[in-house]
């Protein structure tokens, strides 16, 4: 019988290639198989009332992170960013957000009837990576009473905002910060520790299944503050399945083990490789600044195109995160190895030798904040339609449309779509938008 998933999944196993990708264990590790998958047996603890092995597993994690606690998904970081805003939603705060935000932000933001103050980023590569002015923040923060702020950092291409900052601010004016580090889960373990919560966040969610050896879905929500240790679990279970699997928890509880017995050596050979091969391309391709692990090629200002590139990395076996026009990312771990490295290097040298060269262009993008014409939660619930991307001017965004990844927002829903907007959309190869009827 035709087996499409599985065989696929074969195929790639067994192909060789270098995964320049998610999920951070890069198909090596513990072979974590239906054996150990069980359920809530009698002493395997539950993750909604952990008071035995999972509560053991979370607060060694959360010692190693340095928190006040520290709670496992195995929802991904998708679960803790809703945990984070049911939890400010009980305290009636109103979420102050930098623009750039995931699209699980704008789900939660839907579900929970949230309403969003956008702080309007520079966009620096495409839609994908920002920078944000904290006078920004601080002047909606002056303007907004009960407020919390929620940023992305690092952002797709590594990128990351000053936290510190940002923090120090949030403080001044009594507002919890709350970030989505779902591609920093190794930040805390680097020779500089840029994890959020040591910069001062209260609240952050760690995407482990990223940039570390765990399995998919497998994340973790922190908190700085006592306070919200009390709320986060029971706002997380509001959304998550009753059966959390126990193979992603597994996999949490080795990465326990991993960080403590491991990583430090495989982030130091990291780096280094990292290193040599920016060192061996710069001439010939520029790269975004920001977590090492992300290494971003700016494409379309080294005059190539992005998705180009990306295809013949692909035939000389390596595939990367993400690739567009003007980008591509290639998401190692501390997992990644010499070999990877020297076979990704390969990869590379061909594949800029063979590609097509263009003017260099830039790929910053202006979008101003597109005019709202009613609430997330309205305009995801409203009847929609879809139609063509060239007949949505005017037209009221119902559910967000991007690809994913990167699944940031040109519009959000509730916003009337503009020209901008649109040539946008066109720049993304989004062909249709989703309206509101
Ligand atoms: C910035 C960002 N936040 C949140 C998420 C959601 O994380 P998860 O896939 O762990 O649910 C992603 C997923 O790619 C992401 O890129």
């Amino acid at each position: 019988m035709d087996t499409p998933i599985y065989d696929f999944l074969r195929d790639y196993a067994s192909s060789g290639t270098v995964r320049c990708h998610m999920p951070g264990h890069k198909g090596r590790g513990a072979d974590l198989g239906t054996a150990l998958d069980i359920t809530e047996i009698c002493g395997a603890d539950s993750l909604f009332e952990a008071d035995g092995i999972i509560r053991r597993s979370e607060r060694g994690m959360s010692a190693l992170y340095g928190t006040a606690d520290t709670f496992y998904s195995a929802g991904g970081s998708t679960l803790c960013i809703q945990a984070m805003l049911a939890a400010m939603k009980q305290e009636g705060r109103r979420v102050i957000a930098v623009r750039n935000v995931h699209r699980a932000f704008l789900n939660a933001a839907a579900l929970l009837g949230l309403d969003v103050g956008w702080v309007m980023p520079d966009y620096t590569d495409g839609i994908l990576s920002v920078t944000v002015r904290l006078a920004d923040i601080e002047q909606m923060l002056a303007q907004t009473t009960n407020a919390c702020v929620y940023l992305t950092s690092p952002d797709y291409t590594g990128r990351m905002a000053d936290i510190k900052g940002i923090a120090a601010i949030c403080r001044r004016y009594g507002a919890p910060l709350l970030v989505d580090n779902a591609h920093g889960a190794h930040l805390r373990f680097m020779p500089d520790d840029l994890h959020p919560i040591t910069l001062g966040a209260d609240m952050c969610c760690d995407s482990a299944h990223k940039t570390l050896p765990a399995l998919t879905g497998a994340a973790m929500l922190h908190t700085s503050s006592e306070r919200y240790a009390g709320v986060l679990r029971q706002c997380m279970s509001l959304f998550a399945s009753t059966s959390p699997s126990y193979l992603i928890m597994a996999s949490l509880d080795l990465c326990r083990r991993y960080i403590t017995e491991q990583i430090q050596a495989d982030i130091d050979l990291n780096i280094g490789e990292i290193g040599q091969l920016r060192g061996r391309f710069s001439g010939s391709i520029g790269f975004a600044e920001g977590d090492p692990f992300h290494i971003t090629l700016k494409a379309a200002e080294s005059g190539f195109d992005g998705n180009e590139l990306a295809e013949l990395l692909r035939r000389g076996g390596a595939e990367c995160e993400y690739a567009d026009r003007g980008l591509v990312v290639l998401l190692m771990s501390p997992m990644s190895t010499h070999e990877d490295y020297a076979r990704l290097s390969a990869a590379l040298g061909g594949a800029l030798k063979t590609a097509g060269r263009h003017e260099p262009q830039p790929d910053g993008i202006a979008l101003p904040l597109p005019e709202r014409a009613m609430s997330i939660r309205e305009a995801v619930f409203a009847p929609s339609e879809e139609i063509p991307v060239e007949d949505a001017e005017g037209r009221i965004c119902a559910a967000v449309k991007v690809p994913c990844p990167p699944a940031v927002p040109i519009a959000a829903s509730g916003e009337i779509i503009d020209r901008r907007c649109i040539e946008v959309f066109r720049r993304y190869g989004i062909a249709t938008v989703n309206v509101v009827k």
